[in-house]
């Protein structure tokens, strides 16, 4: 009711309820090659598209009856207990999103008044050790694009277990970008630009390997930094990558379950279903229509998941369909865009508010309520 009492007094909430609103409000907010970036995606954009349409094709079955007055959205995941299942899932251009500039403190602020932890990427505009306090007491897990250097990816590794961040998150999609049309033809790649590079810039091992002050010579600076960014790792890096930490592993990009099952096998502590949001590579299969077959793989093992998640209700059925905790991409990009820390929460806020109310709503009071049987396959309406 907060938002209809506020309307009592004449107070309407400043940012819009719905993504498509969210995302045509920051598509005037945003430098037009910087939203091109965000919003873009591989090729013509059809496994992008179809992320979020798949979501359409379930829907809820209600159960009357049951007295859902209060509910548990509480999920507990490598020891950790988070009052939602709910996280931020990496975003590398976030910096670039706040007006000031300073996106990945905005949205450590945003997991502090949440509860909503962060997933930081490689990629930021401030250095982890900058984010990390800003977190409170809400977890933060970091995301690893594997350097070449595999001093440098332990550098990075073991500077965010120092910083205090609760898992590490492996990046396996994205050694090489994808064809992205909206980019190429602006030919506009952030990291190109020196931006979002902080923690390499900061970081001792990739200092040494300069050879100088990152600030003297960006050319310079960038030049390394595209040389080293891209592994595609194999299979034979897991024991190491397995070896560098001791925090829970997770690897993100998986669709496949025999990817999960090996992964599993080879000792990841979790499993992260995604694809990338479609950026990565077009012509694939939706994000939510793989989730089934890894969750089975998985095996008990926590599985995250993001790609088209637009709304409360897609969270809902996202966990119905076997995610341990739901990942939100660009929609709380967009509240940074529109409001800095406030514009997140405002996305976050908003996606829970509508979960919890749809759980009440359709009788699931608990995440343990929620499992397949709660779903049925519809054909949607055009
Ligand atoms: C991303 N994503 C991403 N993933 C990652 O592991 N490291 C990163 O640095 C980034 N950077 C990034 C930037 C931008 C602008 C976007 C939109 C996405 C992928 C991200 O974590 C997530 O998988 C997708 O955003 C999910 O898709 P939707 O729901 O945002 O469409």
């Amino acid at each position: 009711y907060e938002i209809y009492f506020g309307g009592l007094r004449g107070i309407a909430p400043s940012l819009p309820m719905v993504f498509g609103e969210l995302e045509a409000r920051a598509a005037q907010a945003l430098p037009p090659s910087l939203l091109s970036y965000v919003a873009g995606g591989a090729g013509d954009e059809h496994t992008q598209r179809s992320n979020a349409t798949a979501f359409q094709q379930w829907g809820l079955m209600p159960r009357m009856f049951v007295g859902a007055k209060d509910r548990d959205l509480s999920v507990s995941m490598f020891g950790l207990t988070l009052p939602s299942p709910l996280f931020m899932a990496p975003i590398g251009v976030l910096g670039l999103c706040a007006q000031d500039g300073h996106g990945d403190l905005a949205a450590a602020d945003a997991a502090a008044r949440t509860g909503v932890p962060l997933v930081l990427s490689t990629l930021t505009e401030d250095p982890l050790e900058d984010v990390a306090p800003r977190l409170g007491d809400t977890p933060g897990f970091f995301q690893l694009y594997t350097p070449s250097d595999r001093e440098l990816a332990e550098s990075l590794v073991h500077r965010a277990e120092a910083a205090g961040f609760k898992a590490v998150i492996v990046t396996l999609d994205t050694w090489i970008p994808g064809w992205r049309p909206r980019d190429l033809s602006t030919g506009n790649f952030p990291q190109l630009r020196g931006r979002c590079l902080a923690n390499y810039t900061s970081d001792p091992v990739f200092r040494a390997r300069l050879g100088q002050d990152p600030a003297a010579d960006v050319t310079a600076t960038v030049g390394l930094w595209a040389q080293l960014f891209g592994n595609p790792l194999t299979w034979d890096d897991l024991p190491w990558l397995r070896s560098i930490t001791s925090l829970p592993l997770i690897v993100k990009g998986i669709q496949h379950p025999d990817d999960a099952r090996r992964a599993r096998d080879g000792g990841i502590d979790g499993i992260y279903c995604s694809n990338h949001g479609g950026r990565q590579a077009n012509g694939g299969i939706p994000a939510l229509d793989c989730l089934p077959g890894v969750v089975a793989a998985a095996d008990g093992l926590p599985v995250l998941f993001d790609s088209g998640v637009r709304s409360g209700t897609d969270v809902v059925k996202a966990l119905a369909l076997g995610a341990t905790a739901v990942g939100v991409g660009r929609p709380y990009v967009y509240g940074m865009a529109l409001g800095g820390a406030d514009g997140v929460v405002h996305v976050l806020r908003s996606m829970l508010a509508e979960a919890d109310l749809l759980m009440a709503v359709d009788g699931y009071p608990t995440l343990a309520d929620l499992g397949p049987d709660a779903l049925r396959r519809v054909t949607p309406s055009v």
